[in-house]
This record gives C-alpha cells, sequence and structure tokens, in this order.
C-alpha cells in the first residue's frame, strides 16, 4: 500500500512501538492522527511530526468513537489505522483483581474492535486501507502469569484472521504484527520487568521498520524478529513436544 499523503491513525502514538511507527509512517509522508494518554508526548511527537494529536483512555466509554470523529477532522477518511496501544499485567492469576482483568481486555480486546469497527466501513466504501494489529508472542504461545495479556492477544490475533477472510476483495488489508520483547516501557509498566537474558529485547526502530514493511507491502503477519514463527510452528505440529520444552525453558 501507498503510504505517501495517506491518513493514518496510530494508538499507544505517545510511547514505544507507536512513537516509533508514528515517526516511520511521517517519514514516508504520511499524515497522522497520534492517540494516547500523555499529553506532554503527544503534543511534542505531534510538533516532530506534523500529526494531529488526540489524547483519551481507551478503556473509557465513548473514547473509541470520539477518537474516530476526531481523526475525521483531517478530511478522506483514516486509510490506516494501527491498533497498537496496550497494557501488561504480570503475576499469579488468582491475585489478580477482577477490575484489572477488565481494564486490560477493554484496552487490548474491546477498543481495538471498537476502532476498526468505525473506520473499516469508510475503507471499504473507498476500496482501499488497511489495518494493523499489534498482537504478540504471547497470544500465540500461552505464558506463564500473563493468561490474561496472552488472552487478549489471541483473541485480537483471531479476530484479525477473521476479519481478513471477511475482508477478501474490498481492498482493504488486514495484518498483525507479532512482536516478542522489544525495549520498550512496557514491561516496567506492567509492575514485572523483563529479566531473562535471552531473547534480547529488540530495539524499538526495528520493530517499526518491519510494522510499517508490513503496511507497505499488505502483508498478512510479520514476527518481530522472524525466528519466533519457529515455536509457534512446533506447537502447531507437535503440542506435546512443545509443552515439555515450554515447561522446561519457560
Ligand atoms: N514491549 C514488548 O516487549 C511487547 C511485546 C509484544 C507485544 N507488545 C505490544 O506492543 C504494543 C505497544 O506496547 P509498547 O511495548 O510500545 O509499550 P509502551 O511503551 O508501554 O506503550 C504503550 C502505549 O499504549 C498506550 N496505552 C496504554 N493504555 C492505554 C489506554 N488505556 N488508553 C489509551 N492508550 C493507552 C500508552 O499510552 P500512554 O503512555 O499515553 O498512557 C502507550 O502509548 C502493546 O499492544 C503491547 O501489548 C509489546
Amino acid at each position: 500500500m501507498r503510504i505517501a499523503n495517506r491518513v493514518a491513525l496510530v494508538t499507544g502514538a505517545s510511547s514505544g512501538i507507536g512513537e516509533a511507527t508514528a515517526l516511520r509512517l511521517a517519514g514516508a509522508g504520511a499524515r497522522l492522527v497520534l492517540h494516547g494518554r500523555d499529553r506532554g508526548r503527544l503534543s511534542a511527537l505531534a510538533e516532530r511530526t506534523g500529526g494531529l494529536a488526540v489524547s483519551g483512555d481507551l478503556a473509557e466509554p465513548g473514547a473509541v468513537e470520539r477518537l474516530a470523529a476526531e481523526a475525521d477532522r483531517l478530511g478522506g477518511g483514516v486509510d490506516i489505522l494501527v491498533n497498537n496501544a496496550g497494557v501488561g499485567w504480570a503475576g499469579p492469576f488468582g491475585e489478580m483483581a477482577p477490575a484489572d482483568i477488565e481494564r486490560l481486555v477493554a484496552v487490548n480486546l474491546v477498543a481495538p474492535m471498537r476502532l476498526t469497527r468505525a473506520l473499516l466501513p469508510g475503507m471499504r466504501d473507498r476500496g482501499d486501507g488497511h489495518v494493523m494489529f499489534v498482537t504478540s508472542i504471547a497470544g500465540r504461545t500461552g505464558v506463564a502469569g500473563e493468561a490474561v495479556y496472552s488472552a487478549s492477544k489471541a483473541g485480537l490475533d483471531a479476530f484479525a484472521e477473521s476479519l481478513r477472510l471477511e475482508t477478501r476483495g474490498t481492498g482493504v488489508g488486514i495484518g498483525v504484527l507479532v512482536p516478542g520483547v522489544v525495549q520498550t516501557e512496557f514491561f516496567q509498566r506492567r509492575g514485572r520487568p523483563y529479566e531473562r537474558r535471552r531473547p534480547r529485547p529488540l530495539p524499538v526502530e526495528r520493530v517499526a521498520d518491519l510494522l510499517v514493511g508490513a503496511i507497505a507491502a499488505g502483508g498478512a503477519e510479520r514476527y518481530a524478529p522472524g525466528w519466533l514463527r519457529l515455536p509457534v510452528a512446533v506447537r502447531g505440529a507437535a503440542p506435546g513436544l512443545y509443552r515439555r520444552l515450554a515447561a522446561r525453558f519457560g
């Protein structure tokens, strides 16, 4: 898909993968709508990229619809939607407060569905557009201590796959980016730092390059890094072996 002069809406643009993606899209000539909660960081990015900053909490009722309406102010409709905003939670499932379960699912799964619901019809009418979802390897393999997070990302994955089938032949592309570990504030924010030695966290710029490359190519999925497709393939082909390995190596 051509990116220059297209309107691209990026959620979670105030930090990490979203911010780096917004900078790449701006470099490729897109007109940006930048969403997040941190107004200071959003306005600084808007100034750097010439984008429109829209702040709000995606877990709040009506926030998604307000964002879609604001994005329309740029005129012509949103051509590229990057559903990137997300939050983590790590710890034993039995200790997760019910309100935290709801909030995580609201931000990671319900908000991208609602935002896509608001913007997809316009793309279909124009016969052109691309929707990207930032999922996670956790949603493809499951991770101990991240049951709700993994489930939210698996849900997003299944949603994207289903939409891709549904939009075939309409001119609208649907893609997922499946990251492993990326160097962002994600781990501090979820309350548990990343402490493993391997895999090493990827630089955020590399992930943004993969994401924007996937939009340009119209690809269905990209792993970041690419070797992550291996554990997913092993889990699909030999689930017993995969579970023994996962129990041993985590
Ligand atoms: N980092 C990793 O290793 C990793 C791995 C796999 C998948 N991912 C996924 O990648 C995506 C981006 O994460 P990141 O690593 O870039 O983390 P990050 O630096 O913490 O960025 C998260 C972004 O989501 C926004 N956000 C969070 N809650 C929100 C809410 N309630 N309403 C509106 N915006 C909200 C944040 O906005 P504010 O800062 O303005 O609150 C921020 O811009 C997430 O979906 C995450 O699950 C990350």
